[in-house]
């Protein structure tokens, strides 16, 4: 068995406390950088980059070349499940993700048994060769997205513009979104075993679309997946932290804390530090939260947010990250302080 990694990030996920926090960004590797723009124009679509290992590992390292953050994130995206499932999946500039929608029962029973490793195998070939290639003093991160946010963008061919119609969906046909559920629950575990038998060293799962959702309809659709998938990974990788990122729930964040198999939540930046810590880090550690629209401002306003979060988890384990993912009119040198602060440089 592969041995646990021991990178100040995973041993941050095992809550060992450090004197500054482990550091990386969601969308680390991004528009915002000119050498992705580069790799990105090179590999002529993003679905041809994330399924070209050689410059998808370029991608993932080039934002630690350029910050030495404490962990890259592979390069890939959450639909690759849905297009490795056969959805004809493209990412149109300016619209986002476009992909054929799915409306039948049969249609989600066709997926039942469906092998997607085959396709998805450049991704694991991305892992082995990005830990090659990083200082064994960084982690690398796997990643997949929650059933319920594949979903979202399966029912709807793309990003969700009805919420309330998928919504009133979960209660007219149960059976249906159920069943695209646990479809998914399944896929991911598969997905995510890979990822860690090809060496990632932590995962997360992103459910950026769980927010809005009332308690019974969020616990059947995101918190009983999770805790399915965590529980799974758990037992095959124990040494395999794996981190929950639920975005727009405010607190029902805290019932995924305590998800068994859960090392960390991610929270999202409408979530005052003070609450988080207050009521979740002595529960899970807890990674994120800045508003990365802070970092594309940056100056004074983003010092004073970034004070006021290192001041706050300054007695417990924490893993400086956002509450959302960068956004590509972002200046890298903002980053570049942003790190230089966390670190107290
Ligand atoms: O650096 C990293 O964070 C690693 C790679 C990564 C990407 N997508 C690359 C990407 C990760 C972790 C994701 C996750 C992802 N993808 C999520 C969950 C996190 C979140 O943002 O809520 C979601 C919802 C997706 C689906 C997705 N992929 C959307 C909605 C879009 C279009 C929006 C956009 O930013 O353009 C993508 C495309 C995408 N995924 C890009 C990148 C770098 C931009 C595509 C490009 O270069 O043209």
């Amino acid at each position: 068995m592969q041995s646990a990694n021991q990178s100040l990030f995973v041993r941050t996920l095992r809550r060992e406390k450090s004197k500054s926090p482990p550091i990386w960004l969601m969308r680390q590797a991004g528009r915002y950088l000119p050498e992705y723009r580069k790799t990105r124009e090179q590999a002529g679509s993003f679905l041809n980059l994330c399924f070209d290992p050689e410059l998808a590992t370029e991608v993932t390292l080039q934002p630690i070349r350029r910050y030495d953050f404490d962990a890259a994130i592979i390069f890939a995206d959450i639909l690759l499940i849905p297009y490795a499932l056969g959805l004809n999946l493209r990412f149109e500039t300016g619209e986002g993700p476009v992909l054929d929608p799915i409306r039948s029962l049969s249609a989600v029973e066709a997926f039942h048994g469906k092998n997607v490793l085959d396709v998805l195998s450049p991704v694991f070939e991305t892992v082995v060769r990005t830990r090659r290639a990083l200082p064994a003093d960084k982690a690398l991160i796997g990643f997949a997205g929650a059933p319920w946010t594949v979903a979202t963008y399966m029912l709807s061919g793309g990003a969700m513009k009805d919420p309330a119609a998928w919504r009133r969906k979960t209660y007219e046909d149960e059976i249906f979104i159920q069943t695209l559920i646990d479809v998914l629950t399944d896929l991911t575990i598969e997905y995510l075993r890979a990822q860690a038998n090809a060496g990632a060293d932590a995962l997360q799962i992103f459910d950026s679309w769980a927010g809005g959702l009332p308690e019974p309809v969020l616990d059947a659709v995101s918190v009983k997946p999770l805790t399915k998938i965590c529980a799974a990974l758990k037992k095959t990788h124990p040494h395999v932290p794996v981190i929950l990122f639920p975005k727009g729930i405010g607190a029902a964040t805290q019932a995924y804390a305590k998800i068994e198999g859960c090392a960390a939540v991610g929270v999202d930046y409408s979530l005052t530090p003070s609450w988080v810590r207050e009521n979740l880090s002595p529960v899970t550690v807890v990674q994120g939260g800045l508003d990365p629209l802070l970092v594309a401002v940056g100056g004074p306003k983003l010092e004073a947010a970034v004070s006021e979060i290192l001041l706050t988890y300054e007695d417990v384990p924490y893993v400086f990250n956002l509450g959302h993912g960068l956004t590509p009119d972002t200046p890298p040198e903002h980053v570049a302080s942003l790190v230089k602060q966390v670190r107290g440089e």
